[in-house]
């Protein structure tokens, strides 16, 4: 395995922006070089030590998704090599971890489809029984499927701002009505096809999502990461029964580890209070978590 990297440092191209997990870089006017560091961000906290191997596993989840969903919307990827606009110093640097992609302009909308009920669904379902202005059946308990999946959009926060659940309306008056119905018809296609597929390996797809930006002819492309444990969130089928019947929350392939750690660590006797900085995770947590994100990649290619 490549050393960890929590941050990248590439003098031959511009930085863009670090966002929470990938360094951007200007590779000429019209193309990015997305390098997918092992940083692990928890209740939107940037942690100290990175997840050895994360990065690398981030952007070959990412890749097979691409190619799996093709067809269904144009994406982000140029095709280059990545390797082919660093120098050869660099290139073990960003080695498997990055992608070459158009430069896009992004639509500030996270395009959000739940199959499920979990995480801040859940929560909005148990005051409203509707998430994001979407309907749904009385009765539902955490964790349950939906009889059909539905679309929850979030407007995209800035750096260290959570997302917030916005209604379709609400993209509506952000993009337009042709365009926000486009992305919603887009990304539940997306989501179908995929949690079918990962059904056949014994996976669910609780819920996913998808980001989207706009080619320099107006065309609508599917950008970003797709279908990575951070950006979804993936319950093996064998631990999802047992776990909803015990009104439990099933476990996932994602962060859970660290912030189960996070929830029940005390600095001084006090609870860590979510901002920075984060307390220093210890290696258990960081091996499992590294184990975690492996093992999804593995189930999906087996
Ligand atoms: N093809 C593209 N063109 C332009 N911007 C892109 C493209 N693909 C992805 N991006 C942007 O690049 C950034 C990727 O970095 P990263 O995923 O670390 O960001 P983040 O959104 O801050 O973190 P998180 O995903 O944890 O919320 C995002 O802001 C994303 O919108
Ligand atoms: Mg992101």
């Amino acid at each position: 395995m490549t050393t960890a990297l929590h941050t990248s440092s590439l003098t031959s191209l511009p930085l863009l922006a670090r966002g929470k997990v990938r360094d951007n870089y200007a590779v000429g006017e019209d193309r990015i070089l997305m390098v997918a560091s092992d940083r692990i961000s928890a209740f939107d906290v940037i942690m100290g030590e990175p997840i050895p191997g994360k990065g690398v596993l981030l952007t070959q989840m990412a890749l097979f998704w691409f190619d799996k969903l093709t067809g269904i919307c144009p994406n982000h990827l140029t095709g280059d090599a990545p390797e082919s606009v660093v120098t050869e110093a660099e290139k073990a640097q960003i080695k498997g971890r990055s992608m070459l992609v158009k430069r896009l302009k992004p639509i500030p909308i996270e395009a959000v489809v739940r199959g499920y009920l979990a995480g801040s669904g859940w929560k909005e379902y148990q005051q409203s029984q509707s998430v994001c202005g979407v309907p749904l059946p009385a009765g539902l308990s955490n964790a349950a499927r939906l009889p059909e999946p539905i679309y929850t959009p979030a407007a995209k926060a800035e750096m260290g701002e959570h997302d917030e659940n916005i209604s379709f309306e609400k993209t509506v008056e952000i993009v337009g009505d042709e365009l926000a119905a486009q992305i919603r018809d887009i990304s539940i296609a997306l989501y179908k096809k995929a949690a079918m597929f990962a059904q056949t390996k014994g996976m669910i797809i609780a819920d996913t999502k998808f980001e989207f930006g706009l080619d320099e002819n107006g065309t609508l492309t599917l950008m970003d990461e797709v279908l990575t444990p951070d950006s979804s969130r993936y319950w093996p089928v064998e631990g999802y029964e047992a776990a909803f019947r015990a009104g439990q929350n099933p476990p996932s392939y994602d962060k859970q580890f660290v912030r189960d750690w996070l929830e029940q660590v005390r600095i001084n006797g006090q609870p860590w209070d979510k901002t920075p900085p984060a307390p220093r995770l210890p290696r258990e947590v960081i091996e499992k978590t590294a184990a975690k994100y492996q093992e999804a990649l593995e189930r999906l290619k087996a």
